[in-house]
């Protein structure tokens, strides 16, 4: 312990003496914070896992998966669209803090301190930004970070021989699907906006890559719907000004924080006529990553995509309707026009993650949506 302590005091001073960037400092300054009452090399055994993102939504769910199936989680995040609240939250829930690393993937030096620091074993990437509607208006903005940070942390990974990768891909790369529900190989077409083109081209870059390093194991999984929270309400999504997402606008909208939900259109030929997605409750989602993580610890090489689903779909109407009767809550809304760019319906066919990875949902959208509304009002009760 206490050379461990003397080595990274020798790294933290050495990189005061002559730091890279400003970043790097500060994210070594941050480091001492968190890392130092628990330290990531006492349990020697424990896999280091990088998770980029770590911080986030579906990235703090599954820190706490990690924690719970013995790996050591390593977070970088640069809180452009967090904060500190699910830091805390996956220390309450596991009783244990986990390595932070404050700092954007898009900047090679910093990364670089990180992969210096710390024997990896693997890495996880969530970092990107993900506002479909601001991808349109800003589609520089996110060309340049979810290209970007995963082209640095490719060229670490191959350079330090990390060899193990989950990419955090979407069910956006299949467009509207003729048919339903939809597998790995079926046709992927035109994205809809420039953030699910970030997603094609990143599966691409991958494919690319893995042709070139055919030492490498990759799991690219397309989630679906994210939705809910941590039961225990410590942890959930935050997002930073409105929601882009059906859950959090409804669980804003009833706590009267926004004005009534709109459901953009109720004449699609659908059964209700509103929209179908595939939900899938955020915890299940961690578990997965987990399960992916197990899968490519046992591969020599390969570069697989993998849906993420419940392979059920339910409507818009459906969700809202589900939401009242498990919360006994009333959802302000109203039917809109129909939204540009909105596919009618989507549901995964799920048999490949239940055949590669021995993973298929536990948890149902009645429970996913209980634990937004917990989620929801535990914010609120802070906030009183
Ligand atoms: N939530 C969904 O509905 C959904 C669906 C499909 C795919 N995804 C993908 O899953 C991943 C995680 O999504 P999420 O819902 O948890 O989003 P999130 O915004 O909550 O998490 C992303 C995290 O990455 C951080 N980040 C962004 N750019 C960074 C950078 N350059 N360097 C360091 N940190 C950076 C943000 O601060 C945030 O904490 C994203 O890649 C997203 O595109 C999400």
């Amino acid at each position: 312990m206490l050379r461990f302590l003397e080595k990274k005091i020798h790294i933290f001073l050495s990189s005061c003496e002559k730091p890279h960037s400003q970043a790097e400092f500060g994210a070594k300054l941050y480091i001492l914070q968190w890392e130092f009452p628990f330290s990531s090399r006492q349990h020697t055994t424990m896999k280091n896992i990088l998770v980029t993102g770590g911080a986030g939504y579906i990235g703090s769910h599954t820190v706490v998966e990690l924690f719970k199936a013995g790996y050591h989680p390593i977070i970088v995040d640069n809180f452009s669209n967090t904060d500190e609240r699910l830091l805390h939250g996956i220390a309450s829930i596991t009783g244990q803090k986990p390595t932070l690393y404050k700092g954007d993937c898009c900047d090679l030096s910093f990364l670089t301190t990180v992969f210096e620091s710390h024997a990896l074993d693997g890495a996880i990437h969530f970092a990107a930004y993900k506002a479909v509607g601001e991808s349109v208006e800003q589609p520089l903005k996110y060309y340049h970070n979810n290209i970007l940070s995963l082209t640095n942390l490719l060229s670490l990974m191959a350079q330090y021989k990390v060899t193990q990768l989950v990419f955090s891909s979407s069910c956006t790369v299949y467009g509207q699907p003729d048919e339903l529900p939809i597998r790995e190989d079926g046709p992927e077409s035109k994205a809809a906006s420039p953030y699910g083109f970030t997603k094609q081209i990143g599966e691409q870059i991958l494919r690319d890559f893995h042709q070139a390093h055919a030492s490498f194991a990759i799991g690219m999984l397309r989630y679906f719907n994210p939705i809910g929270a941590h039961p225990s309400g410590l942890i959930g999504e935050l997002p930073f000004g409105v929601p882009n997402n059906l859950v959090p606008f409804l669980t804003q909208a009833t706590a009267g924080h926004r004005q009534a939900l709109t459901v953009f259109g109720a004449d699609y030929s659908t059964p209700d006529g509103s929209c179908i997605r595939d939900f899938i409750h955020v915890v299940d989602v961690a578990k997965a990553h987990v399960k992916t993580l197990n899968f490519l610890f046992n591969q020599s090489s390969c570069c697989e995509a993998i849906n993420l689903g419940q392979g059920v779909g339910n409507s818009v109407l459906e969700v809202i309707h589900t939401f009242e009767e498990v919360n006994k809550v009333k959802v302000p809304y109203h039917i809109g026009e129909r939204r540009m760019g909105d596919i009618v319906q989507i549901w995964a066919d799920a048999s490949k993650a239940k055949e590669l990875l021995d993973w298929e949902t536990e948890l149902t959208l009645a429970d996913a949506l209980r634990d937004a509304w917990n989620w929801q009002c535990g914010l609120d009760d802070k906030k009183n």
